[in-house]
C-alpha cells in the first residue's frame, strides 16, 4: 500500500522532473535567449542616455544598472501561482517580470528625465506604467515601474518583448532592499511594529531625496552665478 507520505513525495518529484525537462528543452532556452537579448537593447539605451546626459550636464544620472533574468524555479512558482499551465506560451503571455532591469539614480528627478526619454523612443511600447514615487505603496515602498515592449531581431523574425524596469533612488533602493530581506523572515514577534516603523523610515527617506535634490539645486545655481 502506498502511503499518503509517498505519494505526495512522488508528485513532487515527478514534478520537478518535468519541469527540469522544460528547463533543458530548446523553445524553453531560446526563450530565456530572447529575454536576455531585450535586456541587453534596453541596458543599451539607458547607457547611452546616461553617456548624453553627462556629457550635457557634467554627472551622471545612475548609480547602477542592474539586469536579472527570473530564475526558472521563480518562474514556475509565479505561474503556479496564477494558476496557469507551465508552457512556454503561456510564460510569455503571463509574465511581465521575466527580464528585469533596475535602475538606481541619484535623484528623484532624474528618474523621470530618464524614463521620460526612454517613454518617449519610437521602437519601445509602455504596456503599464506604475509610479509608486507620487502614489507610495501603503508600506512605504517607492518606485516609478515600467513594464515595456521591444523588439528584437532575430535570424528570421522581429519579436517583441517584454521588460520590467525599476527606477529608484539610492535611498528607495536601501529601503527596498531592507524591507524584502524582513518579509521573509519568519519569526517577527511585532509585525505591526515593525511595519509602522519601517513606513516611518520610508517617509524619512522620501524627505531626504528631496531635501538633498535640493542642496544639489542650491550648488547648481551658485555655480552658474559664478560663471
Ligand atoms: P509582481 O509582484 O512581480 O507579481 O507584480 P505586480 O503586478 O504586483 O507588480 P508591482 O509593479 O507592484 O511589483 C513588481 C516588483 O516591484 C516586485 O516583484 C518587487 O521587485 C518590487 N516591489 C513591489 N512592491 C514592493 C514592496 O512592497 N517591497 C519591495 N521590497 N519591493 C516591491
Ligand atoms: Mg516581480
Amino acid at each position: 500500500m502506498v502511503q499518503e507520505g509517498q505519494l505526495k513525495l512522488k508528485t513532487l518529484l515527478e514534478e520537478e522532473t518535468s519541469e527540469q525537462l522544460l528547463v533543458q528543452m530548446k523553445p524553453f532556452r531560446q526563450l530565456m535567449m530572447q529575454y536576455e537579448c531585450a535586456l541587453m537593447e534596453v541596458a543599451t539605451k539607458l547607457n547611452v542616455l546616461d553617456a548624453e546626459f553627462s556629457l550635457e550636464y557634467d554627472r551622471n544620472p545612475f548609480e547602477a544598472i542592474k539586469t536579472r533574468i527570473k530564475q526558472p524555479v521563480s518562474i514556475f512558482g509565479k505561474m503556479k501561482r496564477m494558476g496557469e499551465e507551465i508552457t512556454v506560451e503561456n510564460i510569455e503571455r503571463c509574465l511581465n517580470d521575466v527580464a528585469g532591469i533596475r535602475v538606481i539614480c541619484s535623484f528623484p528627478e532624474d528618474i523621470y528625465t530618464i524614463a521620460e526619454m526612454l517613454e518617449r523612443q519610437d521602437d519601445i511600447t509602455v504596456l503599464k506604467r506604475k509610479d509608486y514615487i507620487k502614489n507610495p505603496k501603503e508600506n512605504g515602498y517607492r518606485s516609478l515601474h515600467l513594464i515595456l515592449e521591444i523588439p528584437i531581431f532575430l535570424s528570421d523574425e522581429k519579436k517583441y518583448m517584454k521588460v520590467e524596469v525599476q527606477f529608484r533612488t539610492i535611498a528607495m533602493d536601501f529601503w527596498a532592499s531592507v524591507e524584502h530581506k524582513l518579509k521573509y523572515k519568519k519569526n517577527i514577534k511585532n509585525p505591526e511594529q515593525i511595519a509602522e516603523q519601517l513606513k516611518n523610515c520610508a517617509n524619512t527617506i522620501a524627505d531626504v531625496d528631496f531635501r538633498m535634490q535640493a542642496i544639489r539645486h542650491d550648488i547648481d545655481r551658485v555655480a552658474e552665478q559664478e560663471e
